[in-house]
């Protein structure tokens, strides 16, 4: 049974009902009302039906489709929230915002055909795009195109990688895994000076959440001997092991099966860095940014001592934007620092230097402006 069905227009196809199963990474519902829409239709009216929940599923130009995108997004734009009276109050009405303009744009549809292609005039080859970010193609699937464009993105930075000036080499990020494209951070655990039991060929370290792997590859590069890394997302997973194969690490970095925050045993460091905002993802590709009720990083922290050897440290990497975003204070950290019965060691900071941290135009400007990004190193209390 298809999960979404559409009327042909007389003349193209019979005009009979057409249907195909429905995918929405974010989990958005299959939209009841589709309507087969062309490059015939005008911005404005797609637009209208778009805020009323009516998909439009595209038949015309590809870039046709996209050039419609476009315009739904600029009258979005125009929708720019007020800040509210507290930080906190910006953040969720930005993200508010956000998903608002998700839900509208993600309303013109596109159809995959049984081997992923789009059958659509001018449109490029997905296939491979589509194979990568959603496996082998099984049905005609209905996809938006907003999603279906992020998917090209994501195959092309996987094929394009992302340069580790700290490895000397480019990480290959997958759809939907933390892209390290904010180098301070690698950089932080590229310097920050190791504990002397990891930095031996019999060294053991955790890399918790390792995403990409980049920070298990600095790990192995930087001398420690054997980087056990993990991950909950089978996409980090199956990432992870692409990028340390590539830079030939096999041998030294192992990414466990199975989606446990901590592998077995101890390790004279532990290296964890949870996403940086106590909120609800809504998406696959959110899961490296919010952190629902800091769950990983509370995981993190009260597990560190039964999995430190003696004289081990932990490193958290996390930045203060949740503190300017009033959606956690310091003293929230220190306090959940203190309750799992560890101490600092030390503190390394590095100011971010992503183009978003400079960007008047953010609506959490002030807050990016701010932020400074830290690799917290600690240690079980005596
Ligand atoms: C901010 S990303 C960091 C990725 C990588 N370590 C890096 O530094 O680029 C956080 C990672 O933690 C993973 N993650 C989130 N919650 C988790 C959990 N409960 N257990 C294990 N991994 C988790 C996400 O899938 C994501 O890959």
């Amino acid at each position: 049974m298809p999960d979404i069905r559409w009327t042909e227009p007389a003349g193209q196809e019979p005009g009979a009902p057409s249907g195909a199963h429905w995918h929405s990474e974010s989990g958005a519902p299959a939209p009841r009302r589709v309507t087969v829409a062309d490059d015939r239709m005008k911005a404005d009216a797609a637009y209208r039906l778009a805020c009323e929940g009516t998909a439009l599923l595209w038949r015309g130009d590809y870039q046709g489709a996209r050039q419609l995108l476009k315009a739904l997004g600029r009258r979005l734009d125009r929708l720019t929230p007020k800040p509210g009276a507290t930080p906190a109050e910006t953040f969720h009405r930005h993200r508010q915002a956000r998903g608002h303009r998700a839900r509208v744009l993600g309303m013109l549809l596109v159809v995959l055909e049984e081997d992923h292609s789009l059958a659509l005039r001018r449109a490029p080859d997905v296939r491979q795009a589509c194979v990568e970010a959603y496996g082998p193609p099984e049905r005609r699937t209905a996809v938006s195109l907003r999603e279906l464009l992020g998917v090209i993105g994501a195959h092309e930075w996987r094929k394009k990688g992302v340069e580790i000036p700290a490895l000397g080499a480019r990480i290959h990020p997958h759809y939907g895994v933390f892209s390290p494209v904010r180098g301070e951070y690698v950089d932080l655990v590229a310097t920050a000076p190791l504990p002397a039991a990891a930095a031996r060929p019999e060294g053991t370290a955790f890399d918790l959440g390792t995403g990409t792997g980049v920070l298990a590859a600095v790990l192995a590069r930087r001398g420690v001997g054997r980087v056990l890394a993990t991950d909950s997302s089978p996409r980090a997973l199956a990432c992870a092991r692409d990028n340390v194969e590539r830079l030939g690490l096999t041998g030294r970095v192992r990414v466990e099966e199975g989606g446990a925050l901590y592998p077995e045993g101890r390790a004279a460091l532990v290296v964890c860095n949870p996403p940086w905002l106590p909120a609800r993802p809504t998406s696959a590709v959110e899961q490296g940014v919010y952190d629902p009720d800091s769950a990983m990083l509370k995981a993190f922290l009260t597990g560190l001592a039964d999995h430190l050897e003696p004289a081990g440290e932990g490193w958290l990497i996390i930045s203060d934007l949740a503190e300017h975003l009033g959606l956690r204070t310091r003293d929230d950290l220190l306090a959940a620092f203190a309750a799992a019965g560890l101490g600092v060691v030390d503190r390394h900071d590095a100011k971010p230097r992503h183009p978003r941290a400079f960007d008047p135009g953010d609506p959490l400007h002030a807050a990016r402006a701010a932020e400074v990004t830290s690799l917290w190193r600690l240690a079980p209390l005596a």
